[in-house]
């Protein structure tokens, strides 16, 4: 398959959750408003945005937690939703696998890590020497193939947790892992080595992965792409390089300014800053009306922003 035809394609996805009424009033908020993105087959994209933006929702949405309220899922080419065949949906259910911020919440308390990784070695590779399998796949994420399969999860650091999780997505043959903040939870001085591990899972096995941050320092390290979400829309995205060392778009230059580099900062001293940004978050928020393609495959969104505004 040429690498340039995405392995995922979000195509004009929204999605609206109703919220239960306060005081007898309800409202709704539009999490995701038309976000398309493409991922490509052995590449990672980083999706950052501040806390609110709608990047859960989109990794929920790519493993069937929330459905569409509109537009489209597209796994190598083919409508998720159109996937009608019990076979095309285990197909996609196995080819997909969320890791979460919190190492725990995939893991059985009740059970080993042997459990754990031999049941997804049943169900998935049921050829292959089970003992064999979960030792080379152990050492594949770096854990002691002897002492770790006996352990039960809470036996483990948040990093060795974290690892055995992205163990299974490699037991189950996973061709896209959803990484959800997969580092934040874990001790700073661990969170490189389990980047680390997401890099090698992505050059030595080809694995895509989605890979959803607060921290656009990180994209840099692990993500040939990135794409910027604010209040449920992708305001740039494109080329990392491009993305995170020239933004374009003034949400980007704002969570730039976060990281140290004076050159990126935006002008005018601590309250020219503070009334700038005010004014990028109120523009931003406005509804895209136009993509701007600034350099091959480097675009920022352009808001509609209303003539009283
Ligand atoms: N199940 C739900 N019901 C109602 N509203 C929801 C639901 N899930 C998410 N939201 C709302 O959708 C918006 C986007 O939430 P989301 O969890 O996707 O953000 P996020 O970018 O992942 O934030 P964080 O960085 O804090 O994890 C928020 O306003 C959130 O309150
Ligand atoms: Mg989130």
């Amino acid at each position: 398959m040429p690498s340039d035809t995405p392995i995922l394609s979000l195509d004009n996805l929204s999605k609206t959750f109703a919220v239960r009424p306060v005081f007898g009033r309800a409202s709704v908020v539009d999490a995701l408003r038309n976000v398309s993105l493409d991922l490509l087959p052995g590449r990672a994209l980083a999706l950052v945005g501040e806390s609110g933006s709608g990047k859960s929702t989109v990794g929920k949405m790519i493993v069937g937690v929330h459905s569409p309220t509109s537009g489209r899922i597209l796994f190598e080419g083919q409508d998720i939703a159109a996937m009608t065949s019990k076979a095309d949906q285990m197909r996609y259910r196995q080819a997909v696998q969320m890791v979460f911020q919190d190492p725990f919440s995939a893991l059985n308390p009740a059970h080993t890590i042997r459990h754990h990784l031999l049941r997804a070695l049943a169900l998935h590779q049921p050829e292959t020497d089970p003992d064999a399998a979960l030792r080379s796949i152990l050492e594949d994420v770096e854990l002691d193939p002897v002492s770790t399969p006996d352990k039960f999860p809470h036996e483990l650091s948040g990093g060795q947790r974290q690892r055995v999780n992205f163990a299974r997505a490699l037991a189950v043959k996973a061709r896209l892992i959803v990484a959800d903040e997969p580092t934040s939870m874990l001790d700073v001085s661990i969170r490189k080595s389990v980047l680390g591990l997401m890099q090698r899972l992505k050059s030595e096995y080809g694995l895509s992965i989605l890979y959803i941050t607060h921290d656009i320092a990180t994209a840099e390290y692990l993500a040939e792409d990135t794409a910027v979400m604010f209040r449920g829309q992708v305001v740039e995205k494109g080329p990392t390089s491009q993305v995170v060392g020239n933004p374009q778009h003034g949400y980007t230059k704002l969570l730039r300014a976060a990281v140290p580099d004076p050159a990126l900062r935006l002008t005018g001293g601590d309250a020219g800053f503070a009334a700038q940004a005010k004014f990028v978050r109120e523009t931003s928020a406005h509804p895209v009306s136009a993509l701007r393609e600034i350099s091959p495959g480097h675009v920022i969104a352009e808001h509609a922003v209303p003539a009283h505004a």
